[in-house]
């Protein structure tokens, strides 16, 4: 499907969010889009695909920001070759402010580190956790798409997230396993947000006929106990350029564009729903009072 794409036409062009006049006649930009990015299963490949479509959409013309919100066992910041001063903890704790934590990656786009082994990001209290999304609410005004990506399962932050985003992406492998948790976090995705849009990526899949039958299971499972079920975007096939970027500590699609799976991610990078991954009200106020 997606990865028959030209990728060619990724040229860059900026999508702008046609800006609005606020009533005083000022521009007044549209709050950032907001795309999470979860798994079931741990290793399926969500921060591989979180750290590539963030550097996808910015060679599209936008601001991006990538929030790594793997609470204390971050790794964006390795698949990225950054070395952070600060991350979500020292958000948390409010030693600075989100801008401050920010840090610049290839491209132009930003990032904003998880924390390694920190106590308060792995169990953070309702409080500390709606203090960090209070904090994190000044970042929709910088940018134009954020990427969230989240931890493997269904931890307490994640589920405010999901409960809270138009717009998941949903990361599998082939593997019954990984299908299974991944149809468990897509039950309970829905049943916090009835309107969430979920599109599903099988990564590092043997072959095309595997990750059709994978998706075809992840479909068929889904109707049936739910009557509902998510888009296929695509699939990423396993590819040694992958291993080999994330060695080199440059995404795939910078450093391997011809890859593969560079391509693939490149055509799951333009999924319409990225474009229109919008709420009523802003993100992190909608996070805030899933919290409570
Ligand atoms: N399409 C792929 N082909 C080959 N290896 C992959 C692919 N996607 C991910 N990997 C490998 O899997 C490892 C785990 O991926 P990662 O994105 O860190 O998983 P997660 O964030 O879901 O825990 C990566 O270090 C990478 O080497
Ligand atoms: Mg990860």
């Amino acid at each position: 499907m997606l990865n028959r794409f030209q990728f060619s036409r990724l040229r860059p062009r900026r999508r702008s969010n046609a800006p609005a006049k606020d009533p005083k006649g000022a521009p007044a930009k549209a709050p950032a889009r907001v795309v999470c990015i979860a798994s079931g299963k741990g290793g399926t490949g969500k921060s591989v695909m979180a750290s590539n479509l963030a550097l996808a959409r910015t060679r599209m013309g936008e601001r991006v920001l990538l929030v790594d919100f793997d609470a204390g066992l971050a790794n964006a910041h390795l698949l990225l070759g950054l070395a952070p001063d600060f991350d979500l903890g020292h958000v948390m704790e409010g030693r600075v402010s989100a801008h401050d934590a920010l840090v610049d990656g290839p491209l132009g786009m930003k990032l904003l580190s998880g924390g390694v082994g920190r106590d308060a990001l792995i169990n953070p209290t309702r409080r500390e956790l709606d203090r960090l999304f209070k904090s994190l609410r000044a970042m929709e005004d910088e940018f134009d798409l954020i990427i969230i990506d989240h931890g493997a399962g269904m931890g307490y932050s994640t589920v405010a997230h999901l409960a809270a985003t138009s717009t998941l992406i949903l990361v599998t492998n082939h593997e019954v396993t990984a299908l299974s948790d991944g149809y468990a976090l897509y039950k309970r995705a829905m049943m916090v947000n009835k309107s969430l849009r979920v599109g599903l990526v099988v990564n590092r899949a043997p072959d095309e006929r595997l990750a059709q039958a994978a998706w075809e299971r992840f479909r068929a499972a889904s109707q049936r106990f739910l009557g509902l079920q998510p888009e296929f975007i695509g699939w990423v096939p396993a590819d040694p350029a992958v291993g080999h970027s994330v060695q080199a500590r440059i995404p795939a699609v910078m450093s391997a564009p011809e890859s593969a799976a560079a391509k693939a991610i490149s055509g799951i990078a333009q999924w319409t729903p990225i474009d229109h991954a919008r709420t009523t009200s802003a993100f992190y106020e909608r996070a805030r009072k899933a919290l409570r």
